[in-house]
């Protein structure tokens, strides 16, 4: 199988083309019961707080403030849902972990956020952001444990990659390697990116259109007669 890092030419135009045109609101959910129903195929982005997900989001659609991005943690509050002209539908997810807000608010949005992860049909793939600065963090062993139980497919995306040295960044690669091989329900190999220089991003766009003519493919059907 071709690795989820490793991408050809045609694979990274059918990326930009994917992304290229109008992207826009479909519509936020602060609970499980306000959900829109699920339609197409769902890619949704999951991290700590400030991580980078909205900002994630609109350098994909190149987008300056499609999803709301701030410098303090704790901006998206609810599970919002960005549609373009086909059928992938983009969900930015609140952080989780620490947040400037109120604690009985963060527990509150973890719980949807684990409760929209694992009772989705229509999600194809989580995206799992984690800040290269940073590295692993306790609260993103809890999301994979939510997610190895689902069969959802899922990936690391190391983000911020403009603020890390290539030898920090290089180290956190192999470290976040290290942690995922007890992961088998993970990707075994990560995309690093940065929102801000654009690095990685045709290649996330290109997982991304991999994903979709994988899980839109027609069905072959073998007739006699
Ligand atoms: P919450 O919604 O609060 O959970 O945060 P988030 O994960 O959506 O993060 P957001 O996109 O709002 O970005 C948080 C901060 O990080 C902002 O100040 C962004 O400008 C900054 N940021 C995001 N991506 C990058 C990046 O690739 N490089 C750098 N240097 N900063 C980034
Ligand atoms: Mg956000």
């Amino acid at each position: 199988m071709t690795p989820e890092s490793d991408f050809s030419d045609a694979e990274i135009e059918a990326g930009r083309r994917l992304f290229a045109g109008e992207w826009g609101f479909l519509s936020a959910a602060s609970s499980v019961a306000s959900l829109p129903p699920g339609q197409g195929l769902e890619v949704a982005f999951a991290g700590r707080s400030n991580v980078g997900k909205s900002s994630l989001i609109n350098a994909l659609t190149g987008r300056r403030s499609l999803a709301r991005t701030s410098n303090t943690p704790g901006r998206t509050q609810e599970l919002i849902f960005f549609r373009g002209a086909g059928p992938l539908v983009l969900v930015d997810l609140p952080g989780y972990g620490y947040a400037a807000a109120a604690k009985s608010k963060v527990s509150a949005w973890t719980r949807l956020i684990h409760d929209y992860l694992q009772g989705r049909a229509v999600l194809g793939r989580v995206y799992v952001l984690i800040d290269a600065r940073h590295g692993f963090k306790s609260a993103d062993d809890t999301i994979l444990d939510t997610l190895g139980k689902v069969a959802v497919s899922h990936q690391i995306v190391l983000t911020k990659c403009d603020q890390v040295s290539a030898a920090d960044l290089s180290a956190c690669v192999d470290a976040t390697k290290a942690a995922l091989k007890k992961r088998p329900a993970a990707f075994p190999e990560t995309i690093t990116t940065s929102s801000h220089t654009g690095a990685g991003i045709p290649e996330l766009r290109a997982a991304i259109a991999r994903l979709l003519s994988e899980r839109t493919r027609p069905v072959n059907m073998h007739r006699s007669g």
